[in-house]
């Protein structure tokens, strides 16, 4: 790891950080806090916002204005992230410096005017907790050092000690919350249990997902004991980031739809409806969205989850879902290469969706995170016209 110390603060190593007062470990007791130590609120209690429209329509009101965020709004396209960016060769060690965090998390916020933070992490920094070593190479990837290839290791797999080894993640989420102040609230997240599972097996990304599945269908009491695992880490992850202060978990499930609607609703629908259960059963004020990426055929399972809100990928005609189900809050779903279109043909673009969308609580967004080369002027348009009534 490179020695930033003195560049914004300090990086944390990700092993074995644990931030003063803190207890041990949340998987086997509750933590000792009990206030937010960003808003000296109750610790996961709701904090009032000046701009609280993905609260409101995450919660079925009408929101002032409607609000919308980008799925990796904090990334690539922005030249403040590149900047930040390029003091880490190693992408986990940008993850693991807090106050470098809390700056990239805020950027999308000041740069383009979207109505949430999004904390920046990843999905897989759950990995190495879980004895899993991840790095993320740059034309590849993420890629495990050593994926779960044997029964025996996925049945001693541990739960890892959350608050010594994800602590860097609590820090980022203060800081972030400090930053934000009561402008916007903020997104926290965790990978949905199959798209995790998918990178501990595989190894990386992967075309067909065919080793996750082959354990799915072939030992499906392996995999169920995986899945198990990780969902019940996966809530103690979320549970602590809604502690240390996130307003919004986001569980990102994207390749949930490489399975058959009888493989989900069998094998994961269970897993990660127990997550949300879990979340909303301490936590009822918290939205949870759930989003999947290429799973148009899985909807209506991901209409029974609990999820407040449904995040639909680009592959979804946005009327056809919202008059299929009448009563569920959506999210999402312009096709993320329309922001290569004109700023004007942009703006038609949401026009459309407004019309599609008319009187209902809605969270626009796009169908799958913002790709790195589009022109922040373009994301810019995309909110603008979000916004404009
Ligand atoms: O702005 C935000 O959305 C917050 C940050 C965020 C990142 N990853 C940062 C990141 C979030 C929410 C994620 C989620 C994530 N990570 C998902 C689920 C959402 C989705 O996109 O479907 C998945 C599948 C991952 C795993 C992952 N992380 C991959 C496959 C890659 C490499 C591909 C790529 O885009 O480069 C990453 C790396 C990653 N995570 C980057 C960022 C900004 C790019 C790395 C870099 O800046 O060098």
């Amino acid at each position: 790891m490179v020695g930033l110390r003195g560049l914004a603060g300090v990086t944390y190593p990700g092993r074995h950080y644990r931030p003063a007062g803190s207890a041990p470990s949340i998987c086997s007791k509750l933590p000792n806090m009990s206030e937010s130590k960003a808003t000296g609120a109750p610790a996961g209690a709701a904090q009032k916002f000046r701009n609280s429209s993905l609260l409101d329509a995450a919660q079925g009101r009408m929101p002032a204005r409607p609000p919308v965020w980008i799925m990796r709004q904090a990334g690539r396209y922005l030249a403040d992230y590149r900047r930040v960016r390029s003091l880490f060769p190693n992408f986990l060690d940008f993850c693991r410096s807090p106050e470098h965090v809390a700056e990239v998390t805020v950027q999308p916020v000041d740069q383009i005017g979207v109505d949430a933070a999004i904390l920046f992490s990843d999905i897989l920094v759950l990995l190495p907790p879980m004895g899993l070593s991840v790095e993320f190479q740059e034309k590849k990837g993420p890629v495990v050092a050593n994926p779960l290839r044997d029964d025996a290791v996925i049945a001693a797999l541990p739960d890892g000690d959350l608050n010594s080894e994800l602590g860097y993640v609590f820090e980022g989420i203060r800081l972030s919350k400090k930053a934000l102040g009561d402008r916007v609230p903020l997104i926290g997240f965790a990978g949905g249990p199959f798209t995790v599972a998918s990178y501990m097996v595989e190894g990386g990304s992967s075309k067909e997902l065919a080793r996750l599945k082959a354990l799915m269908f072939s030992r499906p009491e392996v995999f169920t004991v995986l899945i198990g695992k990780l969902a019940s880490v996966t809530s103690a992850y979320l549970r602590e980031q809604v502690r240390h202060g996130a307003d919004v978990i986001t569980i990102m499930d994207s390749w949930a739809g490489y399975l058959g609607p009888e493989a989900y609703r069998a094998l994961v629908f269970p897993h990660t409806r127990k997550i949300i259960a879990t979340l909303k059963a301490e936590f009822p004020h918290v939205p949870v969205v759930h989003y999947a990426n290429g799973a148009p055929h899985l909807l209506p399972h991901f209409t029974e989850l609990g999820a407040d809100v449904v995040g639909l990928d680009w592959r979804v005609n946005l009327g056809d879902a919202l008059r299929a189900y009448p009563n569920q809050i959506f999210q999402g779903n312009l096709d993320p290469c329309a922001l290569y279109a004109s700023p004007q043909q942009i703006a038609a673009k949401v026009k459309a969706m407004k019309a599609e969308v008319g009187g209902r609580a809605h969270v626009y967004n796009l169908g799958h995170g913002i790709l790195p080369d589009i022109s922040p002027d373009h994301a810019r348009a995309f909110v603008d016209s979000v916004h404009e009534s």
